[in-house]
């Protein structure tokens, strides 16, 4: 049987984690997949969810199973971060999930039960994950204009365009915030006029939400969302907790499905089939670890501002590299890494000048030039915006 087996392509992305570490020269920069670093290089566990996990060893008594669709406790209050008081409770179903990379799974799952054959379109370009789980499940896609290489902004105008030729059922596939992999979003006018014009071709909206409180802040970041939940009937949310509460490994996710009350609990239970079919229980201590925080106002507030010291680091990381890239080219071709927002920019290199900022400088990023803004420091800021004029001269 297993000969049967053909080789699988690398992922882009994880595959630079190898190149990286097999890399022997000591002044490398590591760009590539999207983990939070602070200056020393390091991806610290927060000291609110250290506080949390402290207090979980002492008051813990059982490891028995959670419920199919995780502690209840939990969908609540992610639901409240993200949704407010956007959306009744008795219009949302959800489910704990592996991480975010779990929800979108369940939630493509979830489409092809409900809704065989519907059209699953994607932002060109969007996270490699994305297509490839679609095509794993043999799911009708198509793409829509997302991005203007030229400008570094959103091809609204693209998007629009492509997305009239939705059809009712289909879905359509947003980042929430924080566009991986261009850093490009959407404002709210923009959000507005998305959400009706879905409306108006009886799609539904899949919302990935996989960086609140990396863009703009907490509030901020869930507007788009909430906009979205508060217009559309039906909306599918798929949000990760690895990001703003650094607990990558601990596979900490949300699938919310929204819809109507009278549907509300054969969605529930639809969803907490699908969990039972792919893993039974999802994984609990991290979402414990999130309830703990966000049912406590001390750890909410600790917590609330060490995310706003991670967001306000890379920030400044991209003001410093957008002003460094202007120095160093004598052009403003990069101004837009200012504008951007989240983990990562495009930088719109060609993937030859990518490889040469890897061969001639040790600088890794991903081949499309996405490149993870909190992978730099101040040190490495100027190094990184020479290598590019050099590539690019
Ligand atoms: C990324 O895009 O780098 C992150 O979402 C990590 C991943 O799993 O790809």
């Amino acid at each position: 049987m297993l000969n049967a087996l053909k080789p699988q392509p690398a992922d882009k992305i994880l595959q630079l984690i190898q190149m990286f570490r097999d890399d022997p020269r000591p002044a490398k920069i590591d760009l590539g997949v999207g983990v939070y670093k602070d200056a020393t290089g390091l991806t610290p566990v927060m000291h609110a969810v250290k506080a949390a996990e402290k207090q979980l060893w002492e008051v813990e008594t059982t490891k028995a199973y959670t419920g199919l669709a995780g502690d209840p406790a939990f969908a609540s209050a992610l639901a409240a971060m993200i949704l407010a008081d956007t959306v009744p409770a008795d219009r949302i179903a959800a489910v704990a999930t592996p991480g975010g990379t779990g929800a979108i799974r369940q939630a493509l799952e979830l489409i092809r039960m409900a809704s065989p054959g519907a059209t699953v379109w994607l932002s060109n370009p969007t996270w490699p994950n994305h297509p490839s789980i679609i095509r794993y499940l043999g799911i009708p896609m198509r793409e829509y204009r997302y991005f203007d290489a030229e400008s570094g902004a959103v091809n609204f105008d693209g998007m629009m365009a492509d997305l009239d030729a939705v059809k009712p059922g289909d879905v359509v596939l947003l980042h929430g915030c924080c566009h991986n992999p261009t850093g490009a979003n959407l404002n709210m006018v923009e959000w507005a006029a998305v959400a009706s014009l879905l409306n108006r071709k009886h799609a539904v909206p899949l919302v990935d939400l996989a960086y609140q409180g990396f863009g703009d802040g907490l509030e901020p970041d869930a507007a788009p969302t909430r906009l979205i939940a508060r217009d559309c009937p039906e909306v599918l949310i798929a949000a990760s907790c690895s990001k703003n509460f650094g607990i990558y490994r601990e596979r900490t996710g949300m699938l919310m499905a929204i819809g109507d009350a009278l549907l509300r609990t054969v969605t529930q239970g639809n969803l907490a089939f699908l969990n039972r079919q792919n893993y039974s229980f999802p994984p609990d201590h991290g979402a414990r670890l999130v309830t703990m925080i966000l049912q406590d106002v001390t750890l909410t507030a600790q917590w609330k501002t060490e995310l706003e010291e991670v967001r306000l680091n890379m920030l400044s990381l991209r003001h410093a590299l957008a002003d460094a890239l202007r120095a160093e080219t004598g052009s403003d071709r990069f101004g837009f890494v200012g504008a951007h927002r989240g983990m990562f920019s495009r930088l719109g290199i060609t993937a030859e000048q990518v490889e040469r900022l890897r061969a001639e400088h040790g600088i890794y990023m991903v081949g499309d030039s996405r490149l993870n803004i909190a992978g730099l420091n101040a040190a490495t800021v100027p190094i990184l915006a020479k290598a590019v004029a050099s590539v690019i001269r």
